[in-house]
């Protein structure tokens, strides 16, 4: 984090009387339900603006103001689109976890009061046993689980606690976008490595799996002010799921060149066909350099409850805990009561027909390939995901046929193509160019990702859409 010599000085705004302040807050809240769910929010009606002979932001923000979502977002709801941009299930959760959370609600009056600040207690002894078990490690519920909000929190609390002013971190492209934000506001230093696509695949439907790291390339970003690597299997936006070879890879450059591991894994229950999710931190001398996230949001498709935790060696933790205890410094109890109260059923049924993680990617499985088929009817050739709730398909075919779409100057086309897409087809994705970094965005500006964890009544209307573009398209 930048250290700044500067006195910060608070002002409130006394420029507006508190009668206007109600009526205008009054008036901004007044929305239906369906603009609450998604960030179609106007902005605040309130200008006022102080003239600072200072500069007003602190340096640490600055270049990672733009977020790539809420553009997209709000011309998917102006326009009433059929929204398979945005991860999250538009379906009722399990009926365990929302009655999970009624109870915790109406039962016992305690649970509306702070809890252990690093996590609830019945939720990091549940998390302990259940991915001790995955781990293979002896896990200690007070010292290697950190409760936190969302897999966000776990992720942010990892960058400040251990990224120091000036070193470097490997992102592997594409990637989840908040890894670059997060790697220079704690004042570090972000490395990109690609996934590379292989040259040409002779019709075959391409899989996640062909994406991969050149092992040359990915060793010789490996400097002396390497501080961390982040993985993220299975992968957003991409749906790779890495192999224990290409897991091997990493853990080796980790163990040769001293680095830490961010292990970002939430979604290691959506894990398709014969693959098997493999946990870094399961690796031989693993354990003791990793952080291994993960989110019930995620876990149990309730993405709005934004409980997330992080695994990890005491000797890291700790200082996870120390920015923690400097933030939030505790999560909503009831939630993660909720939450444990989850796990444990799931414990119980382990590897059963009656799991959800079970029921769940067979489910997610049979959409992913429902997906694949109606994209490819309109001429977008999909690579298959082998994990997460995501594909992106590539665009190519009608970049070659209307290259120049409207757009801001140096927009890339991929975003252009979403724009169109949205105006013209009801359709709403995300360009995949915001999943790399500004170097190589240009190079890949011909893939879009869908979210495939949608409720049949969108998958209709998705092919209803796309049965109309199709006629469009023979007319
Ligand atoms: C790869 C990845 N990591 C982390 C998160 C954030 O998870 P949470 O909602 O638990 O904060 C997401 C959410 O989309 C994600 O895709
Ligand atoms: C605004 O909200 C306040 C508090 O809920 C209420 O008392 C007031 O009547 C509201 N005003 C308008 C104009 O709706
Ligand atoms: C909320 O949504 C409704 C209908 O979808 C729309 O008429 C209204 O303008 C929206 N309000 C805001 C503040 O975006
Ligand atoms: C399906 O999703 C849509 C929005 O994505 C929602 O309006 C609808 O209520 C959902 N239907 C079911 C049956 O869950």
């Amino acid at each position: 984090m930048l250290i700044l010599s500067s006195t910060v000085v608070v002002i409130l705004p006394s420029l507006v009387s508190s009668s206007d302040l109600t009526i205008k807050i009054n008036s901004s809240l007044a929305i239906s339900r369906k603009n609450l769910s998604h960030s179609t929010l106007s902005p605040s009606p309130l200008h006022q603006e102080v003239k600072m002979s200072k500069q007003v932001q602190a340096r640490r923000l600055e270049g990672i103001d733009k977020n790539p979502w809420v553009e997209f977002v709000k011309l998917a709801n102006e326009n009433e689109a059929v929204n398979l941009g945005q991860g999250f299930p538009d379906f009722a959760p399990p009926e365990f976890s929302t009655e999970a959370f009624k109870q915790a609600v109406s039962g016992d009056f305690m649970l509306n009061q702070y809890t252990r600040g690093f996590g609830y207690p019945p939720l990091v002894k549940i998390l302990a046993q259940f991915f001790g078990k995955l781990l293979e490690q002896d896990l200690d519920p007070l010292k290697n689980v950190l409760v936190t909000v969302g897999a966000y929190g776990a992720l942010f609390y990892s960058f400040q606690a251990l990224v120091d002013e000036g070193d470097e971190v490997i992102l592997i492209e594409p990637y989840f976008d908040c890894y670059e934000p997060m790697t220079k506001m704690a004042g570090g230093c972000p490395v990109f490595v690609p996934l590379r696509p292989p040259p040409a695949h002779d019709g075959r439907l391409m899989s996640s799996g062909d994406w991969q790291l050149d092992p040359a390339e990915l060793a010789s970003k490996f400097t002396p002010r390497t501080k961390a690597i982040v993985i993220n299997s299975p992968n957003n936006p991409l749906g790779k799921v890495y192999s224990r070879a290409e897991l091997e890879l990493i853990a080796n450059l980790c163990k040769k060149h001293d680095v830490l591991c961010f292990s970002d894994e939430v979604y290691q229950w959506l894990v398709y066909d014969e693959e098997k999710h493999i946990s870094i931190a399961s690796l031989p001398g693993m354990w003791e350099r990793t952080l291994t996230i993960g989110s019930a949001g995620k876990t149990f498709s309730v993405t709005g409850w934004k409980v997330g935790w992080v695994l990890g060696p005491d000797y890291l933790l700790k200082h996870l805990r120390t920015v923690h205890q400097n933030c939030l410094y505790h999560c909503p109890t009831q939630l993660q009561e909720a939450v444990s109260s989850s796990f444990e059923r799931e414990l119980r049924f382990f590897g059963q027909p009656e799991s959800y993680f079970v029921q769940l990617h067979k489910d997610i499985q049979k959409k992913r390939d429902h997906m694949v088929n109606s994209l490819l009817t309109i001429g977008m050739t999909p690579v298959v995901p082998q994990g997460t709730y995501f594909l992106i398909a590539d665009i190519s075919t009608f970049k070659k046929k209307m290259p120049h779409l409207p757009g801001s100057e140096g927009e890339a086309y991929d975003s252009r193509f979403i724009k169109w897409m949205i105006k013209n087809k009801g359709l709403a994705a995300i360009p995949v160019s915001v999943f790399y970094s500004s170097q190589q965005k240009q190079h890949l500006d011909h893939y879009i990702r869908f979210c495939f964890i949608k409720n049949d009544s969108t998958f209709k209307a998705m092919d209803d859409k796309l049965q109309q573009w199709k006629k469009e398209l023979e007319a």
